[in-house]
């Protein structure tokens, strides 16, 4: 078997760069290079949970009114402070702060703008099945009076995201990444603490078998929704479905990015606006989903479109295979 070309993360971001980007800094691969950083650390106390204090919640909730997990405290913290560091993020968001988190010292020049998930799928922690970290990475204008709302750098729609991703805690550690030229994925290799390039090119199969949804909730799914489902699981879409869900948005994703079929969370009675979080889950995600040759739509059209108005909002999240995502689109724009 040929080995494997020795290509970090760090060297093919580089060498993309380069190829699409001749007059690039190399800011951006040192920005990266945070959310590398963050990640392992957050790996290594994943990988311990059992031996380490850091299962359970910490007896607080987040702006989310949902338990904070010792584990969403402590992969915050990381993210904060490796990204907070860099010298060319202005501005960070996180589902685990109210409110926008500005870098001091870089406010006024601070070139980027990170908004993360830390930790996805917390209520997997402490059961040892895969969570994970979304990120979505957008440009500022300067802001030489260092004045401007910082929300006013947050609430950019997806089509501006310059590179989004995410890392799974797996079997293995994995890290999935776009910058607009297609997505890669990297695993973690612990012996050296490198991400090692897996696949330079991933893409969506047009179609798939599987079908992702806590069906547990679909009694109060809108109907097309229900009708969706039922012609999936009756042959009538011309193949038979398996159904897989396992409540981390980023292992669901990541199933349906490799295997292809769909994924969704559709408005419930309990969340009428969908669960999941525009700016750091769905935006995320539709981009890889796009970028992959899938479709991301929040049931009326493409989630990267969506003008965001703050920044815990939910929205509904449909993705994956085209043939899939064309069907459920069609269906709702008849019903
Ligand atoms: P988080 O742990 O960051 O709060 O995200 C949980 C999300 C997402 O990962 C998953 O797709 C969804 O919640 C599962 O929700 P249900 O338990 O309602 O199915
Ligand atoms: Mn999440
Ligand atoms: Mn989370």
């Amino acid at each position: 078997m040929e080995p494997l070309p020795l290509m970090t993360v760090q060297q093919h971001i580089l060498e993309e760069q380069r190829r699409h980007h001749p007059d690039a800094s190399g800011e951006f691969s040192w920005l990266l290079s945070g959310i590398t950083l963050a990640s392992k650390i957050i790996a290594d106390q994943v990988r311990r949970a059992g031996l380490v204090d850091v299962l359970g919640s910490v007896g607080q909730v987040n702006v989310q009114g949902e338990t904070q997990q010792k584990l969403d405290v402590l992969a915050n913290q990381a993210l904060r402070l490796c990204l907070g560091r860099r010298g060319n993020v202005g501005i960070m968001a996180s589902e685990e702060n109210a409110e926008p988190i500005v870098v001091p010292r870089d406010r006024q020049h601070g070139k980027y703008v990170v908004i993360f998930d830390p930790l996805d799928g917390s209520s997997n922690i402490d059961v040892n099945v895969s969570v994970g970290t979304i990120f979505s990475i957008l440009r500022r204008a300067p802001d030489p009076e260092g004045k401007r709302d910082p929300l006013v750098d947050v609430l950019q729609a997806g089509v501006k995201q310059v590179a989004a991703g995410y890392v799974v805690y797996g079997s293995s550690t994995m890290l999935v990444y776009t910058a607009g030229n297609g997505v890669a994925s990297f695993t973690l290799d612990p012996a050296i603490g490198a991400f090692i390039i897996s696949n330079p090119r991933m893409t969506m199969p047009a179609k798939g078998n599987i079908y992702s949804v806590n069906a547990a909730n679909s009694d109060s799914f809108p109907e097309p929704y229900q009708q969706f489902l039922a012609k999936l699981r009756s042959g009538e879409a011309g193949r038979t479905y398996s159904s897989r869900y396992i409540g981390s948005l980023v292992a669901d994703f990541h199933r349906t990015l490799i295997k292809g079929g769909i994924f969704l969370y559709p408005p419930t009675r309990h969340y009428p606006q969908g669960k999941l979080r525009l700016l750091y889950e769905a935006n995320p995600i539709a981009f890889l989903a796009e970028q992959a040759g899938g479709i991301a739509s929040d049931g009326r059209g493409r989630i990267m479109e969506i003008p965001p108005t703050s920044l815990h909002q939910r929205c509904p999240l449909l993705v994956g295979s085209r043939t899939e995502m064309k069907l459920l689109m069609e269906m709702l724009a008849s019903a």
